[in-house]
């Protein structure tokens, strides 16, 4: 299958030896570098979860300048051992790495919020991090995600959670009395 939209990557894990694109001024230069490829697929940028809201609207200041830009998934991994999703007990005893799953689901909603209250008009959302069940989809579809992704949810669940999810999602629509996704994005933001 041929892909339908590219994702701009400032977020991976793997990234060492001191490049940060977070600082305005450094995403704001990658963004220029990368307008001047002329994409023609739409571009999401993949966004960082554990930065401050002030850190993560300073960026997104920047991405609504570039127009290009169809808009940003939240988010990546979670970075942040002090988030309250951890048993801190237990976080004392993993090793290098960050963390998938549950605990990105509080934090990349919140931010989800966050970047639909502020840049809804001119973003596209994409809603990814702990999502296992249609619930969990769906809280981010009401807080402003027009899209989905899931990657542990699919590697705990399987793939046929992906159609399970989409019937059960037409289900909390028809409750909700909404007939289509689009109706029911951002309501809660
Ligand atoms: C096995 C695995 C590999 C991943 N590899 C990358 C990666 O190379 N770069 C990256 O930015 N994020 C990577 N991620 C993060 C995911 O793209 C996603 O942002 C994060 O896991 C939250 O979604 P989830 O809870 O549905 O897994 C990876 C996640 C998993 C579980």
């Amino acid at each position: 299958m041929k892909n339908k939209y590219y994702e701009l990557n400032i977020s991976c894990p793997n990234l060492k030896g001191g490049v940060s694109f977070y600082p305005p001024k450094e995403l704001n230069a990658l963004l220029n570098a990368v307008g001047k490829l002329k994409i023609k697929k739409p571009v999401f940028v993949k966004m960082p979860i554990e930065k401050s809201d002030d850190e993560v609207r300073g960026m997104l200041d920047v991405i609504v300048k570039h127009k290009w830009i169809t808009g940003v998934i939240f988010g990546n991994l979670q970075k942040d051992r002090k988030d309250p999703s951890f048993v801190q007990d237990e976080i004392l005893t993993a090793g290098v790495g960050n963390f998938s799953g549950k605990p990105t689901f509080r934090r990349s909603n919140e931010l989800i919020k966050l970047a639909y209250s502020g840049y809804g008009k001119k973003l596209i959302i994409i809603g990814c991090g702990g999502v296992f069940t249609a619930e969990d989809a769906y809280r981010k579809i009401r807080l402003g995600a027009s899209l989905i992704q899931m990657i542990t949810g699919m590697i705990f669940e399987g793939p046929q959670r992906i159609t399970q999810i989409n019937r059960e999602l037409v289900e909390l629509l028809s409750q909700d009395g909404y007939s289509n996704i689009s109706e029911a994005v951002g309501v809660d933001s």
